[in-house]
């Protein structure tokens, strides 16, 4: 029983751990679940997040139901939100912080107010017994949401009661899950913020393409990474990362005046020197990184438009004063140019998928290139503008890069 506990312990601070450092919502509600899921052993569950005072049915698992699946094939399911009040198990733990244990969904226990909607199983054939419906309160006593775990499992995949003894390591795992999922809200909130705010002062910068990129980006660095044997949990982590990074590769454009920004031709060389310092005023709004995310985001804003041979900007500089970093000006005073291995790996990747969208679209300035054109010019970039061994992974994931482009149209 001793060891039991230790052992349970650490896989608790484990899943901590490793789900504060997943920052995108959605991944994170998947991997919460799942953890949840495994450390209790139950066949199915669903979480509901919190917005105003309605819970909205946010995400589901079922194994049971997964398995009638043909392969490939994922569980559908609707969206739909509930009222936070006592006439749901969801509503009841979300209004009263507490935390229901039921054994039999078809045999409430008669102090509850309400009984369970039969409805979705009517729908679906299957059959919901235990339900352990747990708020997700973060240390502060907000609640943002409600896990629920739905038939537990005996080792044979016999439905069981959830057992008691588990409920206080289910509420401890649910304080560390409303905490991660706070901080990832948070982090969205200020990303899309600031990804909309560039969006305003460029009008080219749309949602798409700024959805495009990222989506480009982490088909390239999957690639990359699965060639170069990196882990799969250090891929997923990296993945997410580098999506919400890439989709703030331009957030420096805030910087640059709309005469230069929205000049409906090519700009003159003063006017690009000004434009070029869009890759240091990006990095600047993360110069203090208190994140992976806030790291990778400074790497991609600072790096995107450096070229592998040392041809691109905007160099060796301090980010915080623009000038040369010490020991990298030249003879007239100028930063040193970064190569290769010196310019960070997700700056080399959204340089590819940046140019190749800038390509491919219309612009201010200039039409879209037809895709034969298009991947001339990326070849031909090769060990140029592009990091060799990154336009090969770009060039094997072309297929799913046209996939990304056709669920974010160009406009
Ligand atoms: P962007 O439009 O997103 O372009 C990103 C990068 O794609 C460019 O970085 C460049 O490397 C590549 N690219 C885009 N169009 C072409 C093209 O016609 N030919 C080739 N070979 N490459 C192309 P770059 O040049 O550093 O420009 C950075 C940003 O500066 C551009 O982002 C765009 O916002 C702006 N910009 C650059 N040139 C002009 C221009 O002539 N007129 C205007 N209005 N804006 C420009
Ligand atoms: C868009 O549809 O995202 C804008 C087109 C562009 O990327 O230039
Ligand atoms: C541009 O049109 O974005 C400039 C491209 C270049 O000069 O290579
Ligand atoms: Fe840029
Ligand atoms: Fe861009």
């Amino acid at each position: 029983m001793i060891e039991d506990e230790t052992g349970r312990l650490r896989e608790l601070i484990t899943i901590g751990i490793d789900s504060s450092r997943i920052r995108d919502f959605d991944l994170l509600m998947e991997r919460i679940l799942q953890s949840a899921r495994d450390f209790v052993r139950c066949d199915a569950g669903s979480l509901y997040i919190k917005q105003e005072d309605r819970l909205l049915f946010s995400f589901t698992q079922n194994d049971t139901l997964s398995a009638r699946l043909e392969p490939g094939r994922k569980l559908v399911y609707n969206t739909f939100s509930i009222p936070v009040n006592k006439n749901s198990l969801a509503g009841y733990a979300a209004m009263t912080g507490e935390t229901l244990n039921i054994p039999d969904a078809y045999n409430l226990p008669g102090t509850l107010p309400f009984q369970i909607d039969k409805q979705y199983d009517r729908i679906s054939g299957y059959r919901t017994s235990s339900i352990l419906t747990v708020p997700l309160k973060t240390h502060t006593g907000k609640i943002i949401g409600v896990l629920q775990l739905i038939n537990a499992m005996d080792k044979d995949r016999q439905v069981i009661p959830f057992d008691k003894a588990i409920e206080h390591y289910v509420n401890y795992f649910a304080s560390q899950a409303a905490a991660a999922l706070e901080r990832a809200h948070l982090m969205r909130t200020i990303i899309l913020r600031m990804i909309s705010m560039a969006e305003l002062r460029d009008p080219k910068e749309t949602g798409n393409h700024v959805n495009r990129v990222a989506g480009y980006s982490v088909e390239i660095y999957e690639n990359w990474a699965g060639k170069r044997g990196i882990s799969a949990g250090e891929t997923e982590r990296n993945r997410d990362v580098l999506r919400m990074a890439a989709m703030l590769h331009d957030v420096g454009k805030v910087a640059i005046s709309d005469l230069i920004l929205k000049k409906p031709a090519r700009l003159a060389v003063d006017e690009y020197e000004i434009m070029k310092q869009h890759t240091v005023a990006g990095a600047r709004l993360f110069n203090d990184p208190a994140s992976d995310l806030d790291e990778a985001a400074k790497d991609v804003a600072l790096n995107h438009h450096e070229c592998f041979d040392g041809t691109g900007y905007p160099g060796h500089v301090d980010i915080s004063t623009g000038e040369p970093l010490p020991g990298h000006a030249d003879s007239e005073g100028k930063p040193t140019p970064k190569r290769g291995e010196e310019i960070p790996l997700f700056g080399r990747i959204v340089a590819i998928a940046d140019v190749y969208d800038a390509l491919s679209s219309v612009r201010v300035y200039k039409e879209a290139w037809d895709e034969s054109r298009v991947l001339d010019e990326m070849r031909n970039g090769s060990g140029r503008h592009f990091d060799p061994e990154i336009i090969e992974a770009f060039f094997s994931v072309l297929p799913s890069i046209k996939a990304v482009a056709g669920r974010y149209e160009r406009g």
